[in-house]
């Protein structure tokens, strides 16, 4: 706040603004000299009025004789000349509707040439519109003040600016808000004019003006300006910064240079040097490359530099920074830099004059321990040194910089115990110590006096032990907005100190291990305001309160712990709702449409939940994930599924009846379907054949009758399909093979009969072992706990069906087959020769078949295999006796099958025996 006030108190106008007060103030003094304007000088006004468009009539006042009463206009006490226009728009909320309001537009009238004796003009912050700036305003050669910022001027800046040889303060800032919607652009091709203005101009501002015309000789003509003292070049699309500047000497007197927001990619450069009376020096959000050279050492009066978001800039943070004792604003963040900061602290430490109160050096590469010397910061406000790799603890000298107001030490190394020092920064507001792996207890003592706090952000490695052990009745001296605290130990209990945070907007409290009840009326204390309710992986028991309205609440977390009762009934434009691993139970409410129309992931499995899904739940239109898992839900499913965004549907693990509802076809973003374990009939509905992005269906589980549907093969994304445990019959459909990202394929436990394909060889996806991991993260968004099906990935399980024929020698092809099992079939046939071609096979399951013929040597090639079962067939001869495996019972039910491990010897074994 302070620094942007000392931006904008301009020495030159300052004067005439202290006058201006003086003269609005002193009515009496005023009539007394009254100044009578002068008829000529009144006309010239009314003239320029007219070419004015003014929809708030700020200009109301232009009517009467005398001009010197007219709104902004000021007349010399003396001459009654017009010295000064004032128009600047009244609101500076910029594109507020005031503003928009307060907006002259229209033209400008040459009239104000007219007025010898113009001394200030400011236009600033109107809106005309893509005007190009009169040329004519180089004929008001009285000018010491000219503000036409933010106006929407447009063209190139006229040269005959050079003329106002009086001119001491010029503003040109470009950036500008038309109610036409256009951004118009302001150029300076030429600069060549300003040497006019070369022994008057002590304040330029040219930022959003482009130069990039301007050519390489910018920074030289600029430099011809001997008198200035602060030059703002923002965002000028600046693209070479000169490694020298000839004529440095002219810019001695510069306090204040702004390059800012250019592309300038250089290395700072050394003529910086010469400017021996910067004061602030802003660079950020260049590309500026290199170390901070030493040279900074000059720049002894320099009180802000800001050398933020360059991203290139590297090298330690040199500790001639350090020693600039004038120093109050440093932000470096946003770069390279890298080593240990002890030194450039130290420095600091050493000065007699300590005035840094702001320093940023966040996102950089920062690493070492902080020095117990960072305590002699006395007056710093604001230290940010997140997202480094500092390491070690926090030293306890922090509890001496008291004017601290933001302490932010998230993502970094640091470990061990916080420092119950820390409690004494009375001013601190913002605490955040994320991301890195505390240690220990913390105390009362440690929030002692943190009176002013209002954000406090903490957590650390769930196999860390950080504990708060604080008296259960203590009331903290602040009263929090946001809290973030993850794998704490807060609980068991849920604490006075927090159940005394009724001004909180954002709650998270993640595995703080709260394995108590939370009273409802903490809930309804932060309903109007909070905007995250983040309260998962605790113990919480109790039932939530019902009916209450959270009108700011965006996501609400209450997974993983023992909260019970029914839903809540909760009126809320929340679009996450996470209750699951909970023992909620009861219905949905049928209204859920009303209560949360914005929902768009709804994750309720794991609870008790009761009674049907509502049909309302179709009603909600932005609805994404619909995760209601294990549950106790009945009736059928809602037949009127139309949303265009849904794409996870998992239902699985409840009691739903009747049939799988065609209206499923109408959800175009349809990708993970999990019907499974419930006992849905009929058939399989065509229209789920619409739904081409499908990639994960699990209906298994069900009583589905009818054919393994012969349109899977427009299912071109499909990676897993499992229908195992249902009534369906039939035949296999060749189609089935033209799925070509299928890797999990699941049939077993139904009546299908007939032979294996014989086109199995083309499901490309087993063959090639293209993993789609895109596709998996779909299903973990859904199901969070995908892992069951990560065991799956490339399998084929047929079993329990009527299958007949051959092994076709095709699944010799799908050579990353981890998973194959054709058990409690009626296969016949051999087992192929080459079956370690299936070198990555790790479960093999033929049994109870009647497979015959011998067991391949080649078998016992497959050295990933880890589970073989090849009991019940009619094979013969001889078990390979490079088989490992011991366990007689997986060959057990062929009676022709001889040698280790059945205890049945091979007649050659006999033979030998009696000779
Ligand atoms: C010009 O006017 C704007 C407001 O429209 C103001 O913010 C700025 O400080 C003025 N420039 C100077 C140099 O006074
Ligand atoms: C500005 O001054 C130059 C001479 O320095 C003159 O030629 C030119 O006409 C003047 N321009 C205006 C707009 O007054
Ligand atoms: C603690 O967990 C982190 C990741 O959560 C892991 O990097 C670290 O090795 C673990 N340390 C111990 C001792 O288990
Ligand atoms: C779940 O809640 C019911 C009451 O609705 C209760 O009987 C049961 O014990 C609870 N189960 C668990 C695991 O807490
Ligand atoms: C499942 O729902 C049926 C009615 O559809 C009901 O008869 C049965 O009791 C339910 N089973 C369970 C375990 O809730
Ligand atoms: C889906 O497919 C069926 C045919 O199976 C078709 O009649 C219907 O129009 C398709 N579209 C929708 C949105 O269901
Ligand atoms: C093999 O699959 C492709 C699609 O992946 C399909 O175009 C082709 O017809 C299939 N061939 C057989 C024999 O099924």
């Amino acid at each position: 706040m302070d620094l942007k006030l000392n931006l904008k108190l301009k020495p030159s106008f300052f004067f005439s603004f202290l006058t201006l007060i003086f003269l609005l103030k002193s009515p009496g003094l005023v009539s007394a000299s009254n100044p009578k304007c002068i008829s000529t000088e009144r006309e010239a006004l009314l003239t320029f009025k007219q070419s004015l468009t003014d929809v708030s009539g700020r200009l109301s006042s232009w009517t009467g004789p005398d001009c010197c009463n007219w709104n902004g206009i000021l007349c010399d006490a003396k001459t009654s000349h017009v010295v000064k226009i004032d128009l600047r728009n009244p609101s500076q909320v910029v594109n507020s509707d005031e503003y928009k309001r307060g907006c002259l537009r229209g033209k400008i009238h040459q009239s104000l040439t007219r007025l010898k004796f113009l001394s200030y003009l400011d236009l600033s912050s109107n809106d005309f519109n893509g005007l190009v700036i009169p040329e004519f305003i180089g004929q008001i050669v009285t000018l010491r003040y000219l503000n036409l910022s933010s106006s929407s001027f447009s063209g190139e800046v006229p040269a005959s600016l050079g003329n106002l040889s009086k001119l001491e303060s010029l503003d040109l800032y470009a950036e500008s808000f038309s109610d036409s919607g256009t951004t118009f652009a302001l150029t300076a091709s030429n600069l060549k004019w300003l040497s006019g203005l070369s022994s008057s101009l002590t304040y330029l501002d040219m930022g959003y003006v482009k130069l990039s015309g301007a050519g390489e000789t910018w920074l030289q003509d600029f430099s011809i300006l001997t008198k200035l003292k602060e030059l703002h070049l923002f965002n000028c699309e600046l693209k070479n910064l000169p490694s020298s500047l000839s004529s440095s000497a002219n810019l001695k007197l510069l306090e204040v240079l702004d390059l800012s927001e250019n592309s300038l990619s250089s290395p700072i450069p050394n003529w910086l040097f010469d400017l021996t009376s910067l004061r602030k020096l802003f660079l950020r959000w260049d590309f500026l490359q290199g170390t901070i050279p030493s040279g900074f050492k000059n720049l002894k009066l320099l009180e802000t530099l800001d050398l933020s978001n360059n991203l290139g800039l590297s090298g330690e943070v040199p500790a001639v920074l350090g020693e600039l004792s004038q120093l109050k604003y440093l932000d470096l963040s946003a770069n390279e830099f890298n080593g240990q900061i002890n030194g450039f602290l130290d420095a600091f430490s050493k000065n007699k004059v300590n005035s840094l109160v702001f320093l940023d050096l966040s996102s950089n590469k920062l690493a070492g321990t902080l020095p117990e010397s960072l305590g002699a910061l006395r007056n710093l406000q604001i230290l940010d040194l997140s997202s480094n790799s500092f390491t070690g603890s926090i030293p306890s000298s922090i509890g001496n910089m008291l004017s601290l107001k933001k302490l932010d030490l998230s993502f970094n190394a640091m470990n061990g115990k916080i420092p119950e020092s820390l409690g004494k920064l009375e001013q601190l507001v913002d605490l955040d110590l994320m991301a890195n792996t505390w240690e220990g207890v913390l105390l009362q003592s440690h929030f002692i006096n943190l009176r002013s706090l209002k954000t406090f952000r903490l957590n650390t490695e769930p196999n860390k032990s950080l504990v708060f052990k604080v008296p259960s009745t203590w009331v903290p001296p602040f009263r929090l907005e946001l809290i973030n605290i993850e794998n704490c130990q807060i609980g068991p209990k849920f604490p006075m100190w927090l159940q005394v945070q009724t001004k909180l907007n954002s709650v998270t409290l993640r595995n703080t291990g709260i394995a108590d009840t939370i009273p409802h009326s903490w809930f309804s204390g932060i309903a109007s305001e909070v905007t995250y309710l983040i309260l998962a992986n605790n113990r919480i028991k109790g039932t939530l309160p019902q009916n209450l309205a959270f009108p700011n609440l965006n996501t609400i977390d209450l997974s993983s712990n023992n909260f019970q009762g029914p839903f809540p009934l909760w009126t809320t434009k929340a679009t996450e709702l996470r209750l699951y691993e909970n023992n909620f139970s009861g219905p949905l409410p049928l209204n859920i449409n009303v209560l949360m129309p914005r929902m768009e992931k709804l994750y309720l499995f794991h609870n008790s939940f009761t009674g049907s899904i509502p049909s309302s739940l179709c009603e909600v239109s932005g609805l994404q994930i619909l995760s209601l898992r294990n549950n106790r839900f009945s009736g059928s499913l809602p037949n009127c599924w139309h949303q265009f965004m849904l794409y996870g549907i998992d239902v699985s693990e409840n009691n739903l009846s009747g049939e799988i509802p065609a209206s499923l076809g109408a959800l175009p973003s349809l990708s993970v379907l999990l019907l499974n374990q419930n006992a849905l009939q009929g058939k399989i509905p065509d229209t789920l054949q619409n739904c081409s992005g499908l990639t994960n269906i699990d209906l298994g589980g069900n009583k589905l009758t009818g054919k393994v549907p012969s349109w899977l093969s427009k299912l071109s994304s499909l990676f897993m399909l499992r229908l195992q445990s249902n009534s369906l019959d039939g035949q296999i459909p060749d189609s089935l093979c033209s799925v070509p990202n299928l890797h999990i394929l699941d049939l077993s436990g139904n009546k299908i009969s007939g032979p294996v394909p014989k086109c199995i060889n083309n499901l490309t996806a087993i063959a090639r072992g293209t993993t789609n991991s895109e596709v998996f993260q779909n299903l973990v968004f859904v199901v969070t706990r995908a892992r069951k099906y990560q065991e799956i990935v490339n399998s084929i399980n047929l079993s329990g069906n009527n299958l007949s024929g051959e092994i076709p020698a095709g699944i010799l092809d799908l050579s990353y087959l981890r998973i194959l099992d054709l058990s409690r079939n009626s296969m016949a046939g051999s087992i192929p020769g080459e079956i370690s071609k299936l070198g990555r096979l790790e479960t093999l399951d033929l049994s109870r078949n009647r497979i015959s013929g011998a067991i391949p040597q080649s078998l016992a090639g497959i050295s990933s295999l880890q589970k073989l079962n090849l009991s019940y067939n009619k094979l013969e001869g001889r078990i390979p006796q490079l088989l490992k495996f011991q366990d007689p019972s997986i060959y057990i039910g062929n009676e022709l099958l001889c040698g280790k491990p059945l205890p049945k010897k091979c007649p050659q074994d006999v033979n030998r025996r009696l000779l």
